[in-house]
């Protein structure tokens, strides 16, 4: 965790530029920095209406950029926010993937995935990482950050679409397992997307030996350790501390995996 620049009180920026990725995608930048590292998080928050967690899609120490889906009562207002207007932001909060230099890093991304693994791959080439990024949506009109990973040098892009209109036909842990038999060696998984998929990336990560880190989601308010809200079954890890990117080793432990989460009074949603 970055402690040095985290602030658990939120500062207000104003968006300064606004991209429309997909109907319902989009990537706010603003012109201050969390000193995030690639994984971590952020609390978003539009005054008067809530706070939600987001992953920082990128942060050079000038800029930082959130990138999301809207979804709900808290999204659908952020998405209707303009350039110049103001949003709250605390963090850089929670752990982040952690690599050696010159490692060979599949980067598997679902979702609103693409953009903290385009920070990852960003940041990982920097220290002579060989980087292949797996990116997978349901079809060609939901890909992100297919032109910011395609730029970037030593980034091997593989895209799967679960209809085939684009790349692989089927789901990116199929497109890397098929790679994987193929002969293709790597040194570490990273994943961030929905549940359902970061199973996926568990039990290939276990079948083929591959060490993993997986980027974990449950319901977050303080964002710091200290509500209690995103504990996980049966450890009581607080995944806004010890997540949200957590080894495989630990996520087998975590028995509500994949089955279930809790919503913002603890009650359990099966997935
Ligand atoms: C570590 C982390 C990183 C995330 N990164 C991103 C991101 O980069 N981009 C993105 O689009 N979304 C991200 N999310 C999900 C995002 O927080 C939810 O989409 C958002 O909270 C929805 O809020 P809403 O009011 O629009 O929708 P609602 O209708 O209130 O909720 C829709 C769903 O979002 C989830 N949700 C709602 N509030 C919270 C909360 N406080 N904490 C966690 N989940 C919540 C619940 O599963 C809920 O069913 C992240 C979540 C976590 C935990
Ligand atoms: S969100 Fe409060 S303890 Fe994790």
């Amino acid at each position: 965790m970055n402690t040095q620049s985290q602030s658990r009180l939120p500062t207000t920026h104003r968006i300064v530029d606004i991209k429309q990725e997909t109907d319902h995608v989009q990537t706010f930048t603003f012109n201050t920095s969390l000193g995030a590292k690639p994984g971590q998080f952020a609390m978003v928050w539009l005054p008067g209406v809530d706070e939600v967690p987001m992953s920082i899609a990128y942060d050079d120490g000038k800029q930082i950029r959130i990138t999301f889906f809207a979804v709900g009562d808290m999204t659908k207002k952020l998405a209707k926010s303009a350039v110049g207007d103001l949003v709250g932001l605390r963090g850089a909060f929670g752990s982040n993937y952690e690599w050696e230099k010159g490692q060979k890093l599949a980067l598997l991304a679902g979702g609103y995935g693409a953009a903290p693994m385009y920070f990852a791959a960003h940041e990982a080439i920097k220290d002579g990482c060989d980087v292949h990024v797996f990116v997978g949506a349901r079809s060609k009109e939901h890909l992100l950050y297919l032109d910011e990973l395609s730029s970037l040098k030593n980034v091997t892009l593989h895209v799967a679409t679960d209809d085939g209109s684009q790349g692989f036909k089927g789901f990116n842990v199929q497109d890397i397992n098929k790679v994987i038999k193929g002969g293709e060696k790597f040194d570490q998984l990273f994943a961030c997307g929905p549940e359902r998929m970061l199973v996926a990336v568990s039990q290939l990560s276990c079948d083929h030996q591959v060490p993993s880190q997986l980027s974990l989601e449950r319901y977050m308010k303080c964002g710091y350790g200290l509500c209690g809200n995103c504990v996980v079954d049966p450890l009581g890890i607080r995944l806004c501390i010890d997540g949200p990117v957590v080894h495989n080793d630990v996520c087998v432990k975590i028995t509500e995996f994949g089955k279930y989460h809790r919503d913002g009074v603890g009650r359990k949603i099966a997935f």
